[in-house]
């Protein structure tokens, strides 16, 4: 069966997602790192997140380190050139939101005025005073738990998170203490499902899930893994539904082709000379041979 894109409706904001989950009501969050895949997705999903995976999805990096607030603010214009319906939700790069309150509140506000309805960033206690900070400026803050990409190094890899009694408690304090700071909602990834369905069901803010079970208040993919244009290895928790970069691949070997055996452009494709310019151009000399 295919899915038609809804028409436009309206403008996804904090309170309507407030209400859809006291309503129950499942999020659909995905990533857009340009005007293409934002114009692909806003019809069909709450939230677009101008993630920090454009590092690895997009910009050949192994990870998100090295991702400047330059390139995310780059990112996020063509995405808010766009207009979304969706909530559009700017990811704070690594050492963006670390130093001071000051730097934290002049990169977040600068996300807002670049388009950005809200900020997003990583980590629990250690975030806190940066959180407040930014929800004094009334910007919106999204957290993020779990397997967070920025802790990489310290994690040791891309790993499940909080699978000891203590780690699992200090997640769940965590959640609430970024709930009291101020948080919209928290995305929830790699960590056990029971431990997201505890989270989600003891928080009055909605929790979007990536590797985190069925249980989150929504889910998160990113827009390439979805569309299966990522090459090379893909975590257990991707579910792909198209071959996209076989499709796009075979579409474009079939141009290649066409190009190598003179069969495109055809006319129809084709500029005409205007009418009596014919004799003009074919009585012309080159230079070097006059
Ligand atoms: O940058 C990103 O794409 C993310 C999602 C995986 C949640 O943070």
């Amino acid at each position: 069966m295919s899915h038609v894109p809804q028409p436009r409706t309206e403008k996804v904001t904090i309170p309507l997602l407030r209400r859809w989950k006291q309503e129950g009501r499942r999020i659909v969050m995905t990533t857009a790192y340009d005007a293409v895949s934002a114009r692909i997705a806003d019809a069909l999903v709450d939230i677009l997140l101008v993630g920090d995976s454009v590092g690895n999805v997009c910009l050949g990096f192994d990870n998100t380190l090295p991702v400047s607030m330059a390139m995310m603010n780059h990112h996020l214009e063509a995405v808010a050139r766009t207009r979304p319906r969706a909530l559009v939700v700017a990811d704070m790069p690594y050492l963006s939101f670390h130093l001071s309150p000051e730097e934290t509140i002049r990169n977040a506000g600068g996300f807002l005025q670049r388009g950005a309805d809200a900020v997003k960033l990583e980590g629990g206690a250690r975030r806190l005073e940066m959180v407040r900070a930014l929800v004094d400026c009334e910007i919106p803050v999204m957290g993020h738990l779990g397997l967070t990409p920025q802790s990489v190094n310290v994690m040791g890899g891309f790993k499940v998170q909080a699978r000891t009694a203590d780690d699992a408690l200090r997640l769940l304090e965590d959640a609430h203490s970024l709930q009291e700071a101020g948080c919209f909602a928290l995305v929830l990834e790699g960590i056990p499902a029971e431990l997201a369905a505890r989270a989600t069901e003891t928080l009055r803010i909605p929790t979007v899930g990536i590797g985190a079970g069925r249980c989150c208040s929504g889910q998160v993919l990113v827009f390439h893994d979805v569309l299966g244009l990522t090459a090379g290895h893909r975590a257990k928790f991707v579910r792909t539904y198209a071959d996209g970069f076989g499709l796009l691949q075979d579409a474009l070997s079939r141009w290649a082709s066409d190009v190598r055996d003179g069969s495109f452009p055809s006319p129809e494709e084709s500029y005409p000379l205007p009418e009596g310019l014919g004799d003009v151009i074919a009585q012309w000399t080159p230079f070097s041979q006059t």
